[in-house]
């Protein structure tokens, strides 16, 4: 596995791949990697001839009281992941490789953010599209591959790339989870042992939502009172937000119906948690 810090030389290896007629699989992460990234790897080698992986702590999708300086890092043990998993290059640039201190363009997203995370956090999308645009064009990926445990995400993305006709194709993967059902993610080991276990309630309270919706339930304000109380009664967590909107579209349903996204976030002592189910109606 090459690691490469410098953009240029990025691009230069790049370019020679291209030239060779390979086709380039493209897995964005912030590292810290698990499972979850892991898989992101399996699917991109299926597709593509070479597969790069980024590991880069974006601060620009950080708000100020966010997480951005004690967000997880350990590169040692995730150039070994990366590298037994398969991934033939990686990149990983220093903040200062990928910003210079002046920027002259900001970008702003205003559809799709209005709701969920994106609600949540102004100015995180921005920032996700931001570095987007950069590793993309630095990368040149004929895929990119994305996790639907960040179907907002997923959503914003496909929507960029239509928008600004970037020639990729955006590949969405199954969320990976631990046996109880917790999703993997960077950020579980901020939950203490207790709060591991009373995290299940997120997907738990996802399949709640799955049940009612296969029984019949049509109105999202009940269900999503039910997983409230679920949440409420089985956790000490507190709900930052339960959403139900079509999917990539995120706009709410009258009835549910099409392709529809049950999502959730939920705040524990140290970390905030999400979570969210596709489902088919
Ligand atoms: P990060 O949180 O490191 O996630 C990198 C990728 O891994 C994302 O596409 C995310 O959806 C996916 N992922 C995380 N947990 C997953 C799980 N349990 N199962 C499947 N996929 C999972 O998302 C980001 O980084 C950043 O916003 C980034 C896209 C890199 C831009 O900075």
């Amino acid at each position: 596995m090459q690691i490469i810090t410098a953009i240029k030389e990025m691009q230069e290896k790049i370019a020679q791949y291209k030239h060779n007629g390979m086709t380039i699989g493209f897995v964005p992460t912030m590292g810290f990697l698990h499972e979850g990234h892991l898989s992101l790897v399996q699917e991109a080698k299926q597709k593509a001839d070479l597969v790069v992986m980024s590991i880069f702590v974006n601060p620009l999708q950080f708000g100020p009281n966010e997480d951005y300086d004690r967000y997880p890092r350990d590169i040692v043990r995730d150039e070994q992941l990366a590298k037994n998993a398969g991934v033939d290059i990686l990149f990983y640039p220093e903040v200062t490789e990928m910003y210079k201190d002046t920027r002259y363009f900001h970008i702003s997203v205003s559809g799709l953010v209005d709701v969920l995370c994106g609600s949540k956090r102004p100015g995180h999308f921005d920032g996700v599209v931001t570095v987007l645009i950069k590793l993309f064009n630095i990368v040149l990926p004929t895929y990119a591959f994305f996790g639907k445990k960040d179907a907002q995400q997923v959503a914003v993305v496909m929507k960029m790339v239509e928008e600004f006709n970037f020639p990729i194709k955006i590949i969405p993967v199954e969320t990976v989870r631990e046996e109880d059902g917790l999703a993997k993610s960077s950020r579980n080991v901020y939950l203490t042992s207790e709060e591991k276990q009373e995290a299940t309630v997120l997907y738990k309270s996802l399949q709640l939502a799955k049940t009612l919706i296969e029984e019949g339930e049509t109105n999202s304000r009940s269900i999503i009172e039910k997983m409230t109380r679920f949440i409420q009664n089985h956790s000490q967590g507190n709900i930052d937000y339960i959403e139900i909107y079509s999917f990539p579209n995120l706009k709410p349903l009258p009835n549910l119906q099409g392709h529809v996204l049950v999502a959730l976030a939920v705040r524990f002592t140290n970390v905030r948690l999400i979570d969210n189910i596709l489902l088919e109606i």
